[in-house]
C-alpha cells in the first residue's frame, strides 16, 4: 500500500548547508521523510545523477504593475508565472503598486484578483509605497503589516514614486514598529535629473544615455544614504538590485557599524555591460533598466559578493516590456528619447540557469551556496520559511531538479514569459531545471509542462 504520494529518488540533495544523497518522500504536499531506499509510494520519480535543490523563490519580479500611460507590462500572472516555473521557480514575489487614486487596500484587492486562479507557481505581495500620507503610515499601512503584507519598497528615484528622505524616514519607523521589512531603490533622483538635463542640451538622447545619466555614484550616494536613513531609525533595510562594487563598500562598511542590512544583485549585473545599451536602430532599449549594467570591473564586484557572502538574495528583477511595442520599449515617445523607454528587462526564466552554469557548474560556488542565494535566503527575508526554501521534514514540497549534463543556448523563442526578446539571448548554458515540483504535484516533468494555471496559490506571510 503506498503511505507516500511521491518519492523522489537517488538524488543528490542539497540545502543552503548541506550537499547529501538521499530520497525525498511527500505526502499531502509536506516533505515527509528524508531517508536511504524510501519505499511506497504512488509515484516515483527517478533522480540518478542530478541534483534535487528546493525551488526557486525570486523575490523580486514586476507584473502587471501599472507603469505610465500609454505603456504595458508584458507579463500577466499566467505568463509571468509559467515563465517562473520554466525556470525552476516555486515561489515568486511581485510587487503591488497602486494607480493613482487607488488605496493599498483597493490595490490589493485588484491585484490579488488579477492572480487568483492564474498562476502555476506560489506568489507573494510586496507593497510599493509612493504616497506615505499620514493616514497611510498611521492607518492603512500597520493594519496591512498585521494582516501579512510584510515587505514594503520605496524608491529614491523615477517621477511620482521616489520619497524624500522623511517620508522614507516615516515608512521606515513604521517597519521599525510592526516588524515590516522595508526595500529601497537606491538612486539619486536629483543627480540623474541633473544629468539628463545636460545630455539633453548636449542631444545625447539614444538608449545609451540611459547608463550615463545613472552612473555609479548615482548609486552609491542614495545607497549610502538609505543606510544612514535605516541606522537613524533603527531598522533593518534591503539594498535591492545592487550594480557595483562601490555600492557594495557602501553595505560593507555599514554592517561593520552594526547595521542589518541584506543585500540583492541579479544577472544583468553580473553578465552585462553599459555598451549593451549601444546598439543599431534603438537595440539598447531592451537593456535600459534600473540601475544601469555597469563594466566588466563591475561585474567582478558582484561576482566577488555572490562567491563572499556580501550578497544575500540574487533576484531577477523581472520587470518586461515588450521591445518591438508601441506600449514597450518602442513606444512613440521612447523612439525618440530614452527618457522615455520604460525601465526593466525580462529574466525570471533565466535567473537561475545563469547562476547555476556560471557559478556552480564552473566551481565558483557551492550547491549550498547557490540555493541559499536564490531560494532560503529569500524566504528567511521576507517570512516565508520554513515552509518555503528548504528541503526539511513539515516544508512545502517546492522542488526543482536541476540536470548538470543538459546544455541549452538561451532563446527568447524558447521561453515563456510575454516579453519579445530576452537580454540573454545566445548565452551558453550548462545545466537546467529539468523537474519541477509545487506543494507535491508535478509541475513540469523532463521540462514538459504537467500541471494548470490555478496550482500556483497566494501565500501570506
Ligand atoms: O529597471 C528596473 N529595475 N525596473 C524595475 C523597477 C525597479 O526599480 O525595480
Ligand atoms: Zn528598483
Ligand atoms: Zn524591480
Amino acid at each position: 500500500m503506498s503511505t507516500l504520494d511521491l518519492i523522489i529518488r537517488n538524488g543528490t540533495v542539497a540545502t543552503a548547508s548541506d550537499v547529501f544523497k538521499a530520497d525525498i518522500g511527500v505526502s499531502g504536499g509536506k516533505i515527509v521523510q528524508i531517508g536511504q531506499s524510501l519505499e511506497g509510494a504512488a509515484r516515483v520519480i527517478d533522480a540518478t545523477g542530478k541534483y534535487v535543490l528546493p525551488g526557486g523563490i525570486d523575490s523580486h519580479v514586476h507584473i502587471s504593475q501599472p507603469s505610465g500611460e500609454g505603456i504595458v507590462m508584458a507579463d500577466n500572472f499566467e505568463s509571468g508565472t509559467l515563465s517562473a516555473l520554466f525556470g525552476g521557480n516555486t515561489t515568486i514575489m511581485p510587487f503591488c503598486l497602486p494607480e493613482k487614486g487607488q488605496s493599498l487596500r483597493e490595490a490589493l484587492t485588484a491585484y490579488h484578483r488579477l492572480a487568483d486562479g492564474n498562476c502555476y507557481t506560489d506568489v507573494s505581495f510586496h507593497l510599493i509605497i509612493s504616497d506615505p500620507s499620514p493616514s497611510i503610515i498611521g492607518q492603512e499601512l500597520p493594519a496591512l503589516v498585521a494582516d501579512g503584507y510584510r515587505s514594503l519598497k520605496v524608491f529614491m528615484t523615477y517621477e511620482g514614486l521616489r520619497l524624500n528622505d522623511a517620508e522614507i524616514l516615516r515608512v521606515l519607523d513604521v517597519a521599525r514598529a510592526t516588524g515590516a521589512t522595508v526595500m529601497v531603490h537606491c538612486e539619486n533622483e536629483d543627480a540623474i535629473r541633473y544629468l539628463i538635463e545636460k545630455h539633453e542640451l548636449a542631444g545625447e538622447v539614444a538608449p545609451r544615455a540611459h547608463a550615463s545619466t545613472r552612473p555609479v555614484a548615482v548609486e552609491r550616494e542614495a545607497t549610502h544614504r538609505a543606510l544612514s536613513l535605516a541606522e537613524i531609525a533603527e531598522v533593518p533595510i534591503v539594498i535591492v538590485h545592487v550594480s557595483n562594487g562601490q555600492t557594495m563598500e557602501e553595505i560593507a562598511r555599514a554592517r561593520a557599524r552594526g547595521l542589518k542590512v541584506f543585500a540583492e544583485t541579479c544577472p544583468q549585473y553580473l553578465t552585462l555591460t553599459a555598451r549593451d545599451l549601444d546598439g543599431m536602430d534603438w537595440e539598447g532599449a531592451k537593456m535600459v533598466c534600473s540601475p544601469p549594467p555597469r563594466d566588466e570591473a563591475a561585474q567582478a564586484d558582484c561576482w566577488r559578493g555572490i562567491e563572499t557572502g556580501l550578497f544575500d538574495l540574487f533576484s531577477s528583477d523581472h520587470c518586461p516590456f515588450r521591445y518591438d511595442d508601441p506600449k514597450g520599449k518602442l513606444n512613440p515617445k521612447g523612439r525618440a528619447n530614452f527618457r522615455h523607454i520604460p525601465n526593466g528587462i525580462p529574466g525570471v526564466e533565466t535567473r537561475l540557469p545563469i547562476l547555476f552554469s556560471r557559478g556552480v557548474m564552473t566551481g565558483f560556488i557551492d550547491l549550498p551556496r547557490f540555493v541559499a542565494l536564490t531560494s532560503t535566503n529569500h524566504a528567511k527575508t521576507y517570512g516565508l520559511y520554513p515552509q518555503k526554501g528548504s528541503l526539511a521534514i513539515g516544508s512545502d514540497a517546492d522542488i526543482t531538479i536541476w540536470d548538470p549534463a543538459v546544455k541549452r543556448t538561451i532563446r527568447h523563442s524558447d521561453m515563456h514569459d510575454g516579453s519579445d526578446y530576452s537580454p540573454y539571448e545566445g548565452m551558453e548554458i550548462d545545466g537546467w531545471p529539468t523537474t519541477v515540483i509545487l506543494g507535491g504535484n508535478v509541475m513540469i516533468e523532463n521540462e514538459v509542462l504537467m500541471g494548470k494555471k490555478g496550482q500556483g496559490s497566494y501565500r501570506s506571510r
